[in-house]
């Protein structure tokens, strides 16, 4: 069985819909992010200060050809900028989960936890270049998915039913 891999951007929900799907189905599930944070035990936020980005996405390509190599019949979410590792296809059925900036940004303030939220997203500091990034993407993300789902203003269990309803 193949794979489907949640894409879009920080804050969209991928990993709060993973749970959710996970609920539904009987897959089982894995993080780009959390992979990359045990094969390196550092967070995110601290590879990114002490290495840099590029390093980080390097890190992105090497998770990307192991999941394309070793990994079956599971529900893969990502990091925002996962979506660029050039063997995407390859792992699975991509599904961009979409909605506006101002709905993903009003997203993570609504979170009682917003603040630690903003916190560990090192490309989420400034909402002015965050939004500069969103635009960028957009049209980007659109384009390796093969299933596009807004997610605007729909409930976290509806949104899981239309995914795995979609990728059978
Ligand atoms: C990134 C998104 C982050 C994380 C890293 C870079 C991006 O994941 O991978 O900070 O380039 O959009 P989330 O989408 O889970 O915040």
């Amino acid at each position: 069985m193949k794979n489907i891999i949640l894409i879009g951007f920080m804050g969209v929900g991928k990993g709060s819909v993973a749970r959710e799907i996970i609920k539904q189905s009987n897959l089982v599930a894995l993080d780009t992010d959390d992979i990359i944070e045990s094969m390196e035990n550092r967070s995110i936020k601290k590879i990114f200060a002490q290495e840099g980005e590029e390093y980080f996405r390097v890190l992105e390509r090497k998770v990307a050809l192991w999941l394309q190599k070793k990994v079956r019949g599971t529900l893969i979410s990502t990091g925002g900028g996962f979506f660029k590792v050039p063997n995407l296809p390859k792992i699975g059925t991509v599904v961009y989960l979409s909605a506006p900036f101002e709905t993903i940004y009003n997203r993570i303030l609504a979170h009682p936890d917003a603040e630690k939220k903003l916190r560990k997203r090192p490309l989420f500091q400034d909402i002015e270049k965050a939004q500069n990034l969103y635009n960028e993407r957009a049209a980007l993300y659109k384009k390796v998915a093969d299933i596009v789902i807004d997610v605007s203003d729909k409930e976290m269990s509806d949104i899981a039913r239309e995914i795995l309803k979609k990728v059978k």
